[in-house]
């Protein structure tokens, strides 16, 4: 059984080929195989998930919500302004852990210094770069509703 989810939403999938000097040279499928790997040095069972499309990723939330499953969450751009986001990660009852690579709420666009995730998230990592991910995992193993979901 998954003990945690880790979402990715729009454009990560290019992550090592998009804008390297604000996200890095880590491509995605190096990040979800260390996401992995971060999980079975905790004691987790991953599965790692990016899409470009809305409503898989509320698909992924509703059925998070169903099976009380803690996810790691990095909605992207969706992240700033979707409701429909808002509305899916209020009613998860296991931990929610907000993840970004770089500092959203430092860079100078001002549509990214709101999150419809943060009012949800028990904690936000951002400006982290992939580490950002460990330190999610590593939150949630040391969580009791991780060790209970389990
Ligand atoms: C991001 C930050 C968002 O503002 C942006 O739209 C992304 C990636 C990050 O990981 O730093 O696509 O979530």
């Amino acid at each position: 059984m998954t003990d945690v989810l880790v979402l990715n939403g729009p454009n990560l999938g290019r992550l090592g080929r998009r804008q390297p000097e604000i996200y890095g040279t880590t491509t995605y499928d190096e990040l979800a195989a260390l996401c992995v790997q971060w999980g079975v040095e905790l004691g987790l069972e991953v599965d790692v998930r990016q899409t470009n499309w809305e409503g898989a990723l509320i698909d992924w939330l509703n059925a998070a919500a169903d099976s009380v499953t803690p996810v790691v969450l990095n909605a992207a751009a969706w992240t700033h302004y979707s409701y429909a986001l808002y509305d899916a990660c209020a009613q998860l009852t296991a931990p929610l852990v907000e993840v970004h690579l770089s500092a959203p709420s430092k860079r100078p666009e001002e549509f990214r210094h709101t999150s419809v995730v943060a009012p949800h998230a028990a904690l936000t990592i951002e400006g982290e770069g992939i580490d950002g991910y460990r330190q999610a995992l590593a939150f949630l193993a040391s969580s009791d509703s991780a060790a209970e979901s389990r």
